[in-house]
């Protein structure tokens, strides 16, 4: 076989049998809300579901997602976004009775495992605030304006010499 045919399948083969692996679920505050990212693979483009869950004194809570059925109690405090590489969960007015371990979980339909998952451990005194490090992450658009511009104003210093 061709050499580059047989890379080119075995780096296919491997991208499927990755599937869709949640990579890491990081949780933090913004004002009184817990906000929780859950960054993921995509190279399918098989439906994707996901399901946000709350496990707490041993017992498991649906968040949000389309694999379980979110619990009524949640929804009004509930905001969730989704990007290609990753999905936002937000939890409104977050106490300590929300304390516990929160999972993220993906699941591809059609393909075994299939199933990806991140726990984080959640206590509301060790939580950190949402920084701009994360905000950065997520738009980028300001930086590559002001890298932009300061390359433009290097232009325009070399035409003024
Ligand atoms: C959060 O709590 C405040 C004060 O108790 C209440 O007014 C507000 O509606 C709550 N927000 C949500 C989304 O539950
Ligand atoms: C969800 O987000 C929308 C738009 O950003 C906002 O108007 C709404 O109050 C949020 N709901 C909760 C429960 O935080
Ligand atoms: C994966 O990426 C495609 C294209 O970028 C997008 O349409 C799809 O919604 C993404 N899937 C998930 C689960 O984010
Ligand atoms: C997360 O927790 C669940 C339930 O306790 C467990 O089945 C799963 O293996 C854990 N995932 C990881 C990545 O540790
Ligand atoms: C980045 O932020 C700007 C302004 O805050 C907004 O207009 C733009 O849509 C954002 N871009 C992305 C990719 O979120």
């Amino acid at each position: 076989m061709n050499p580059t045919i047989s890379i080119t399948l075995l780096i296919a083969v491997l991208q499927v049998s990755q599937g869709q692996k949640v990579t890491s679920l990081t949780a933090c505050m913004v004002d009184q809300s817990l906000r929780l990212d859950c960054r993921h693979e995509n190279n399918t483009n098989l439906p994707i579901q996901h399901e946000f869950s709350l496990t707490r004194e041993k017992k498991k809570h649906v968040l949000s997602g389309t694999l379980g059925v979110p619990e009524h109690t949640y929804r009004s405090r509930i905001n969730f976004s989704s990007k290609p590489h990753i999905k936002v969960l937000t939890l409104a007015n977050f106490t300590t009775k929300d304390e516990g371990i929160y999972t993220c979980e993906l699941r591809v339909s059609g393909q075994t495992p299939g199933v990806s998952n991140q726990n984080v451990s959640v206590l509301r005194d060790k939580l950190v605030k949402c920084e701009g490090i994360n905000l950065l992450a997520q738009n980028t658009s300001w930086l590559l304006l002001l890298l932009l511009s300061l390359s433009l104003l290097q232009a325009t210093d070399f035409i003024s010499l």
